[in-house]
């Protein structure tokens, strides 16, 4: 069996390799530029080593034709949001009518992106049948088995999570669950339908954004009360069943963008997801609010605030990975330009030249002096390394603000 591989990007890049290890892979991407970086054996996203890419029997390409070569096909495209917070298959429904246009009787597809549950039956396999004139179960076998990778995290990686699969009949089921466990050793589960394995990865995230958006607001609430939210959390955190999240920006291309995708297939249904959107609202209120909280403390201390500098440290979506994508940094920068306060960004991983073209922004190398507060916007590991000499030596006065 030959498999291909659609979109190389955090997802499919790791997962063509690994499968690589086992069958013959083609791996897909409508981006020649990412195709000639990774066929010198470099990971665009920043993810994987040189010698990953050592050894295995992989063919990288851009042209759609050569997807006929294989019979299991793997989409794993991004699906974000728009504008509006609505879900955007565009990509998505590009892809699979890529892959429709190439399917053959008897293959196999295989949907890894996140999205809201029935979507796979109703948007993507129809167009795959449209494509290809052949029909889903009975010509080709469809399914679905989300990703649970987590960038950055070097000890789950995908071999070491459980995969859940699902298939359109059990036929499929069986074919995609064999697949996958070859190169699974944390084992698979076998989802009852492509709806539950659909709904169970958009839970995971959507569980995540409430408990945290749960935890900014308890900052909130002791902030107003003078209290500090950590020793709070760490006071709680020695009951045996207290969970262990914390208050933060929600960034990124998952956490912060999949319960979008519940939230509407819910208000499809009819029902109006309240806490799904009230953890949406708290979070995606944050970064305004770190910025907001900051002057009113520089006023406090007699400062002109147009005449304020502020030093952000850090600007990707999480700590210890480049991926600025969805960086809700960005959030903090904006109110501060609304005051009127100058700010220097600074990032040990973040590219200057994809933060311009993302955001606008330019940023520095690294920080200088005279700084009225400084924000540590993302939890790298650097940081954690500084001390309060360090904070106070690029401070404007010992007032300065660590937020
Ligand atoms: N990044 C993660 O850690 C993670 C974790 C779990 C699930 N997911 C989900 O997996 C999916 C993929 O996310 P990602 O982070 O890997 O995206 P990504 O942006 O890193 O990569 C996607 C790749 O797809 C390519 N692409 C776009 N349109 C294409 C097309 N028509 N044909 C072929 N290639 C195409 C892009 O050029 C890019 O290289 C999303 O649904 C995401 O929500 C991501």
């Amino acid at each position: 069996m030959k498999i291909s591989v659609i979109g190389l990007g955090y997802v499919g890049l790791p997962l063509a390799l690994e499968f690589a290890k086992h069958f013959p892979v083609i791996g897909f991407d409508i981006r020649e530029d990412r195709i000639k970086l990774i066929e010198k054996g470099e990971d665009p996203s920043h993810e994987l080593l040189p010698e990953e890419f050592m050894g295995k029997n992989i063919q990288f390409t851009a042209d759609p034709k050569n997807l006929k070569k294989a019979s299991f096909h793997i989409i794993a495209v991004p699906t974000p949001i728009d504008d509006h917070n609505l879900p955007d298959l565009t990509i998505l429904l590009n892809a699979t009518s890529l892959v429709g246009k190439q399917l053959k009787k008897d293959d196999c597809v295989v949907f890894e992106s996140t999205v809201y549950p029935g979507c796979t039956e109703e948007e993507c396999i129809p167009l795959l049948e449209k494509e290809s004139g052949l029909c889903c179960g009975k010509d080709f076998k469809a399914g679905f088995s989300p990703e649970r990778i987590n960038p950055g995290d070097r000890e789950h990686t995908l071999t070491k999570i459980v995969k859940v699969v699902s298939g359109c009949d059990d036929e499929a089921l069986d074919i995609i669950s064999k697949t996958y466990e070859l190169i699974i050793e944390a084992g698979i589960h076998r989802a009852g339908s492509i709806k539950i394995a659909e709904a169970a990865k958009i839970i995971e995230n959507t569980q995540r954004d409430i408990n945290i958006a749960f935890m900014n607001e308890l900052s909130i609430i002791f902030n107003r009360m003078n209290i500090n939210t950590y020793e709070v959390l760490e006071a709680a955190g020695t009951k045996w069943n207290f969970l262990n999240f914390f208050p933060g920006l929600v960034g990124g291309h998952c956490i912060g963008v999949d319960p979008y995708y519940l939230a509407f297939k819910a208000k499809e249904l009819g029902y109006h997801a309240q806490i799904i959107n009230s953890g949406r609202f708290v979070n995606d209120s944050m970064g305004a609010y770190i910025a907001k909280q900051t002057v009113k403390k520089i006023i406090a201390q007699k400062k002109n605030v147009s005449e304020a500098t502020v030093l952000i440290m850090g600007i990707t979506f999480k700590e210890n990975v480049s991926d600025i994508r969805n960086s809700k940094v960005v959030d903090v920068i904006k109110e501060f330009y609304s005051f009127g306060v100058k700010v220097d960004v600074i990032d040990p991983y973040a590219s200057k030249k994809e933060v311009k073209k993302e955001f606008g922004l330019d940023l520095k190398e690294k920080a200088s002096k005279g700084y009225d507060a400084i924000i540590l916007a993302v939890n790298h590991k650097e940081y954690s390394m500084l001390n309060e000499e360090y904070f106070t030596s690029i401070a404007t006065d010992k007032q300065f603000l660590l937020i």
